[in-house]
C-alpha cells in the first residue's frame, strides 16, 4: 500500500466538483481547500440556496444539478455526497465523461446500481473511491497491524445511534428508500471495517423491530437490530445497533485464541491483551474524511488506485453483506452474501 501523502507527480492545481453541499459535501469542500494544489471550482445542489451559500464560501460556482457541472465545468474529479439513492445517476455521467469519482457511502442501495457502477469503471481509467473513512483512522490502521498475521475467531460490534431518530436529521435519512435506514447508513461502517480488518463476510443472519420510537411515522425502518454474521475464514460475529442511547458508540472487539482487541472508535482507543502483553492505547484525534481525502487526490495525480482503500468493487462487497442482512431482516432465515 503506498503511502498516502507521497506521490511522484508533479504537482499541479486540480480542479475539484461537488454535487450535493450537505453536511458531507460542506466537509469535503472544506478538507479540499486545507490542501495545497486543490480547488474546489464547481459545486451543485437540487437546493440552489446551499448551493450558492458553498459556491460563495469558496469562490467556485454553483449549478443546479451534476450533469451541467460535469459538463462545462472542466473538472478533474467529482466528490458526491447526495443522498445514496442519487449517487449512480450522477457517478455515471461522471465516469462517462472520464472524471475521477469519490462517492460518499454507501455505492449505491442495489446491487445493479453498484454493479453498473463498477461495470462503468472497469471500462474506464479513472480513479475510484468509496467514502468509508474509518478504514483511514490510525485506530483501524494500528488494529489492523496488532492483528497481523493472527487467526480471528470471534467479532463483537456495536452502533448506538440515538442521533439517528432526532428530527435535526434531513428527512431521507428516515426513510428507507432513499438511504436504506440504519443497517445501510450506519451499522454498515462497523460491518466494513470488521470486513477491512477481518475479510470478507459470507452469511448473515439479522433481527430487527420497532422498539424505540414506533410512534415516529417518518420513520419507515427497524430502529432496533441484531445481526450474526460468517466470515470466510471462519471466524464467527455478532452486531448489537440500537437507536435507543443517544451516547455515540461504535466499537469493534476481536477475539482470537489467547488475546482479545476492543477498538473504540468513539473513544479512539485500543484496549486489550495478546499473551501476557497488555495493550492500552489512546490514538490521535485526527479527521479520517482529511486522510481519505488525500488518499483520493494523490491517487488522482497518480491517475491511478492504490491509495485508496475502498475502490467501487470492495465497497459493493459491503453493500452485497448489508443487503444479506437487509434480506434476512424480512426472510428471517440465514442470507448469502452475493446471492
Ligand atoms: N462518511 C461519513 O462519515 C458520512 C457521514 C454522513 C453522511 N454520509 C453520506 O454522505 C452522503 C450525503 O449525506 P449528508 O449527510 O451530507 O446529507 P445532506 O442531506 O446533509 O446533504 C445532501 C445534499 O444533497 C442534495 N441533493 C439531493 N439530491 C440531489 C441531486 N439529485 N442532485 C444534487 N443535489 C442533491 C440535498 O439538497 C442536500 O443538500 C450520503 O451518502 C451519506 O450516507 C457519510
Amino acid at each position: 500500500m503506498p503511502d498516502v501523502k507521497k506521490s511522484n507527480e508533479p504537482k499541479r492545481s486540480l480542479n475539484i466538483g461537488i454535487v450535493g453541499c450537505g453536511q458531507m459535501g460542506q466537509k469535503h469542500a472544506r478538507n479540499c481547500a486545507a490542501i495545497k494544489g486543490v480547488v474546489v471550482t464547481a459545486v451543485a445542489d437540487t437546493n440552489k440556496k446551499r448551493a450558492h451559500t458553498l459556491a460563495d464560501e469558496l469562490k467556485a460556482a454553483a449549478y443546479p444539478d451534476s450533469e451541467a457541472l460535469v459538463e462545462e465545468a472542466g473538472i478533474d474529479a467529482l466528490i458526491i455526497a447526495t443522498p445514496p439513492a442519487e449517487h449512480r445517476k450522477d457517478a455515471l455521467a461522471a465516469i462517462k465523461a472520464g472524471k475521477n469519482v469519490l462517492i460518499e457511502k454507501p455505492i449505491a442501495l442495489d446491487i445493479d446500481s453498484a454493479k453498473s457502477l463498477c461495470n462503468a469503471v472497469g471500462k474506464s481509467s479513472v480513479v475510484n473511491a468509496v467514502g468509508f473513512h474509518l478504514r483511514y483512522a490510525p485506530i483501524t490502521q494500528k488494529a489492523k497491524s496488532l492483528i497481523s498475521g493472527k487467526r480471528v475467531t470471534q467479532v463483537r460490534s456495536v452502533t448506538t445511534t440515538g442521533y439517528y431518530l432526532n428530527f435535526d436529521m434531513p428527512l431521507w435519512f428516515l426513510q428507507k428508500k432513499h438511504s436504506g435506514g440504519p443497517l445501510l447508513e450506519q451499522t454498515l461502517h462497523m460491518i466494513d471495517a470488521a470486513r477491512y480488518m477481518v475479510g470478507d463476510i459470507t452469511r448473515v443472519f439479522a433481527q430487527g423491530d420497532r422498539i424505540v420510537k414506533p410512534e415516529l411515522r417518518k420513520f419507515d425502518s427497524e430502529d432496533t437490530m441484531v445481526l450474526a454474521y460468517k466470515f470466510a475464514n471462519g471466524a464467527l460475529g455478532t452486531h448489537a445497533d440500537s437507536t435507543a442511547t443517544t451516547v455515540f458508540n461504535w466499537e469493534i472487539e476481536l477475539f482470537g485464541v489467547d488475546w482479545r482487541l476492543l477498538v473504540d472508535y468513539a473513544r479512539k482507543s485500543l484496549e486489550g491483551y495478546f499473551g501476557d502483553e497488555i495493550v492500552h492505547l489512546q490514538l490521535p484525534d485526527t479527521d479520517y474524511h482529511k486522510i481519505e481525502l488525500e488518499a483520493f487526490i494523490n491517487d488522482v495525480r497518480r491517475r491511478k488506485n492504490g491509495a485508496i482503500r475502498s475502490d467501487f468493487n470492495d465497497a459493493t462487497k459491503t453493500l452485497e453483506t448489508m443487503l444479506a442482512g437487509d434480506r434476512s431482516l424480512k426472510t428471517h432465515a440465514w442470507e448469502i452474501v452475493g446471492k
